[in-house]
């Protein structure tokens, strides 16, 4: 069955947007990423993140570098956490993988609780890149909940009790929620920072609510009961009906908004049978407001 009817041709760039759902997400076909956009495809395939928040470029081959300078299209580069440094040769680019160093299952994925990526920073990110290396026979999606709709989906008082509500979001917190204990230098390296609850979208001006596991408790309200409602608001944000579900294919480059989503990595696969691994690389977004 033909299920094209929303297709629609970016008419000067010759390349197709095929939305993925009514909610959320879009495949890009007929780029080739491993070469320099012109201006007028950069400034579609930027209309289409900001409208699909989620775009899935099909059938690519990138290198780390190769990688790296697409992205370099959309913005500034982020260096990613001491820890996701690793032993890289390109920084820029964190391998996201279920081995350790010596390629050994973990028989587990990592980020599998919803969050926003480096929403700890002063200036969070804008966008994450991922590319898929090896994936899976199936399985390993990675799972979105759209936070302009989860925040158009609250009651009127609702919103109006949220809207100077302000949020601390520390790597600190949430590394120890996963059990980790911090070095000294990793703590002076990710500093704890406040951020509004409804965020205003820099770029679209929608609202959109902004917390996720990094997110620890409300600004000047006793921890317990600040951890209480992000956790009831976040289960209110990742209902199904505010999720999409990209299941990865070989050769996809994955392009999201995190200003205005919460994302997680789905290990439903066998994680001590199958490697998975994806590059990574993010742009820095702006102070929020
Ligand atoms: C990330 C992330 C999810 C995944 O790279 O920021 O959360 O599916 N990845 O691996
Ligand atoms: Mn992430």
């Amino acid at each position: 069955m033909e299920a094209q009817t929303l297709t629609k041709t970016a008419a000067q760039t010759g390349f197709e947007i095929r939305p993925l759902s009514a909610l959320m997400g879009a495949e890009i076909i007929g780029l080739d990423l491993s070469r320099p956009l012109d201006d007028a495809t950069r400034d579609a395939v930027h209309d289409a993140f900001l409208q699909y928040q989620v775009i899935v470029f099909r059938d690519q081959k990138l290198t780390k570098q190769q990688q790296v300078d697409f992205t370099a299209q959309f913005g500034t580069l982020e260096r990613h956490t001491l820890r996701n440094l690793g032993t890289n040769d390109i920084p820029l680019v964190h391998v996201v993988t279920n081995m350790d160093d010596d390629g050994k299952l973990l028989g587990r994925v990592k980020s599998e609780k919803w969050h926003t990526d480096k929403s700890f920073r002063p200036e969070p990110s804008m966008a994450t890149i991922l590319h898929a290396v090896i994936l899976p026979p199936a399985g390993g999606d990675t799972v979105f909940a759209n936070m302009y709709a989860a925040y158009e989906a609250l009651p009127e008082p609702a919103k109006a009790e949220l809207s100077d509500v302000k949020v601390m979001h520390s790597w600190e917190l949430s590394r120890e929620n996963i059990g980790r204990v911090m070095s000294e230098q990793e703590k002076r390296d990710a500093p704890d920072n406040v951020h509004p609850l409804v965020r205003t979208h820099p770029e679209t001006g929608r609202k959109a609510l902004f917390m996720g596991m990094h997110a620890s408790h409300l600004d000047g309200m006793p921890m317990a009961e600040g951890r209480a409602r992000i956790e009831k608001l976040e289960d209110h944000a990742t209902q199904e009906q505010f999720v999409f579900r990209h299941n990865w294919r070989e050769g996809d480059v994955l392009m999201w908004d995190n200003r205005c989503l919460l994302h997680h990595a789905d290990g439903n696969f066998d994680t001590t049978k199958y490697p998975r691994v994806l590059h990574r690389t993010c742009l820095r977004g702006t102070p929020t407001k």
